[in-house]
Order: C-alpha cells, then structure tokens, then sequence
C-alpha cells in the first residue's frame, strides 16, 4: 500500500535543510502519492517554487493569494490532505504551530488541517536544546502530531550535534509505516467486526475427526488488523495454532461448525461487519460414535450429513452488517464466486484459487481477488497480514460509499 494513491501536503519552512525536501517529494511521486507543497515566505531563501513544483507538478503556495489574483485556499488544502508534512520545521513555525500564532499560509492551513501531522524538526543544536524547544515539541506530540527526530552530525553552523533534519528516506518511511500499519488511524473506532477464522473439526468418534489444513491464520490477521484500526473483534476460531494478545480481541475458540454456528449468533446482530474466513466442514458424520471405533472390517462406511451453512445464514439474517465471505475455488474461480455472493446475500466475497502459488489456507502468503455485485478487484500475492490490510481498506471504502 504505502503512499501510492495518497495525498500529501508538505510545509516547507525555512532551514537550510529545506534542500533536502526536493528528495522527498521526488520519493513520494515516484511512489504514485500527489504531493502539495506550501512554503513560509523565508524558505523562498533557501528553495525556489520552480525547483519543487518542477518535482510536485503542482504550484507552490506561499501566500494565501498568488500574483495572478487568485485566492489560494488554505482550508481546501488542508481537507484535501491524508497527511500534512512539516519539514524542515524551524523553531520559529514550530511554536507558531503549537501556539496559533496564524500569520501566514503554512500555519493557517496546519490549522485547518484534520488528517495526521508529521513534524521533522530542524535547527542548530543549542536551539533544538532549548527548553521552549523542547517543551513545544512535546506539546505537539501531546496533539498527537509525529514528531521524527533530528538527527545528530554536522550542522551549517559548523557545530556538531542534534538539530539536523532526519533524512528524507527516514521521513518517508515514517510515512509509509504509518500508511501501512493503519495502526494509528482508527478508521474502524466505534465499529464491531465479527470474524470466523480456522478449521472445523465434525468428531467421527472420541479421538478421530474430519478437519481440513485451514491454519486459521488469515483470520487471526484479519483480527489483528481491524483491532489496530480501533475495532472492537469477535474472533470466533476453529481449532488453530494461532495465538493473540490484544486486549480488543475477543477470541472463542470452538471445535465444531455447530458450535461456530451457535458462536456467531451469539454476537452477529452486534457486528457491524462479519467477515467469515473460517473453511467450515460442509458435512460432519450422522452419529458420532461413543467409543473408538475398532478396525474389524475391511472398510468402514461413514454417513455424513451437509452442516449448516453459517455464512449462507448469516446472509439470510442481514439487517444492517457489511456481510464478507470467502471463497477457495479450483475452477471456474470467478464465476462460483460470485455464484456464493448472490446465494449467501453477501455485499464482498475474497477469492483465492488454488491454483495460485502461494494462496490458500496452508500459507503463510495469499493471493487475492475480491468481488462485489459491481467491482472487481484483483491482488498481488501477498504475506496474509497485508492481505488483511487490502480487505480492511476495501471494506472501508464500501462503507464510505
Ligand atoms: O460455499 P463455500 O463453502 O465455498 O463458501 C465459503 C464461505 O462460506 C466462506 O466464507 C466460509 O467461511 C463460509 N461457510 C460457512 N459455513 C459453511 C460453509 C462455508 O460459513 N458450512
């Protein structure tokens, strides 16, 4: 995922180190993210608007209207931003910043500004040491901007110490992280998500089983990933390996798809969003037999009988969920896809096809395409932690429509 796609307002204010934003801003258009560049009057000293709307492919503002007349929103900026950028950041913008002291561009549209801040601080050391420094920057961190340190080397003043701005590779990773971990953007806060996850096992007997190499993995990163999105999860889990310490994570874990089917219920009417990305045993023996069964014939015939459909369930009780369904095909992929999302009312269905290396249940990796009743979307083969990330984020984007 990264910062492709994105939209990011960058301030430059006016440090020597402002020479080092056109790396930047290269990166991240290289990476596929639209960049917005807005400067204080004084980094005009040290950067020209040429040099970095060469790089942008944008204008450069710096005053709240341009030589032609035209008004240059601040407040259009600032909603337009998925991350504002605040490098260099001199001592000067930053305790405009954390004070309101709103006297030009940069710092009306910070305040105006409602997505993630990134502040990368740069100044000479005894500056950057300064108690009003210091306590500004833990001002801003307490707003809960990300302040990346300065770095320790040399300084323009010749002095050696803490002051320089991180390099732009540092900032755009810190970036990138914060994209990808989604962690730190609660896009899911106040959101319940119902998840089945893992095998079932359909007793034969009191030792033996009819179970499938589901790892349970995909669900649990499912889980893992909705949680540090702010949801509140349901885990409700088949026989797996898999463990997790998250305190937004309620797990139950079940043997059965009996069980599984009494399980969800108990909490579907709850759930906001229930994602079933269990392999359920579609049939469990008739009888299950109360002691071992003893192997005096030849053969042994075992009457199975089809188990409820938990999902096909879940679909016919849909009042207000977001209802996602999995689907792990080996031929006519798409098509018994969405088959099983216009049979089980589901509004997305994750394909993986077996003939995928790398997808499926027994991986550590997976391979992806998802379906709704309009859209299409195919993934690259993946580790099932960004699998989870690129099915939070699409369900995100249903809800949004
Ligand atoms: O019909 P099929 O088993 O291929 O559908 C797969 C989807 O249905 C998965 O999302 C799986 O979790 C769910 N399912 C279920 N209960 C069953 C069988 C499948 O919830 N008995």
């Amino acid at each position: 995922m990264g910062v492709s796609g994105k939209k990011i307002l960058i301030a430059v204010s006016g440090g020597i180190a402002a020479y080092k934003i056109h790396f930047l801003i290269r990166d991240f258009i290289k990476k596929g993210a639209e960049v917005q560049v807005i400067m204080t009057p004084d980094a005009e000293h040290f950067v020209t608007k040429l040099s970095i709307s060469t790089l942008s492919k944008k204008p450069v503002y710096t005053d709240f209207y341009s030589d032609n007349g035209t008004w240059n929103s601040h407040v259009e900026m600032a909603l337009w931003a998925d991350v504002m950028i605040v490098a260099p950041c001199t001592a000067n913008t930053l305790a405009k910043m954390v004070h309101g002291m709103c006297d030009n561009l940069v710092i009306a549209t910070y305040m105006s500004a409602k997505c993630p801040v990134f502040i990368a601080p740069a100044m000479d050391l005894d500056m950057y040491q300064h108690p009003s420094t210091k306590q500004n920057l833990e001002l801003a961190e307490d707003y809960g901007h990300f302040i990346i340190p300065a770095e320790n080397g040399e300084l323009a003043s010749g002095l050696i110490g803490q002051g320089r701005m991180a390099e732009p590779e540092t900032i755009a990773k810190a970036v990138e992280d914060f994209f990808n971990s989604g962690s730190t953007n609660k896009s899911l806060e106040g959101k319940t998500v119902l998840i089945t996850a893992g095998p079932t096992y359909e007793a034969i007997d009191p030792v033996r089983f009819i179970g499938n190499h589901s790892s349970g993995k995909m669900g649990f990163s499912l889980a893992e990933e909705a949680s540090k999105r702010g949801a509140k999860v349901i885990l409700i889990s088949g026989p797996s390996s898999q463990v997790i310490n998250d305190q937004n994570v309620e797990l139950h874990r079940v043997t059965s798809a009996k069980e599984m089917l009494v399980k969800v219920f108990e909490f579907y009417e709850n759930a906001d969003i229930a994602i079933a990305s269990a392999a359920v045993a579609d049939y469990a023996p008739k009888e299950v037999a109360k002691e071992k069964i003893k192997k005096n014939d030849d053969s042994l015939t075992i009457e199975l009988v089809k188990n409820p459909d938990i999902l096909k369930t879940m679909g016919e009780k849909k009042s207000h969920q977001f209802l996602v369904g999995f689907a792990l095909e080996t031929q006519n992929e798409e098509e018994n896809a969405k088959g099983k999302l216009e049979k089980k009312n589901l509004d997305m269905i994750v394909l993986n096809s077996l003939r995928d290396e790398g997808a499926g249940f027994k991986n550590d990796t997976n391979k992806i395409k998802i379906f709704t009743k309009t859209e299409k979307k195919e993934f690259d083969l993946k580790s099932k932690d960004d699998v989870a990330k690129d099915i939070l984020n699409f369900v995100e984007s249903q809800l949004l429509k």
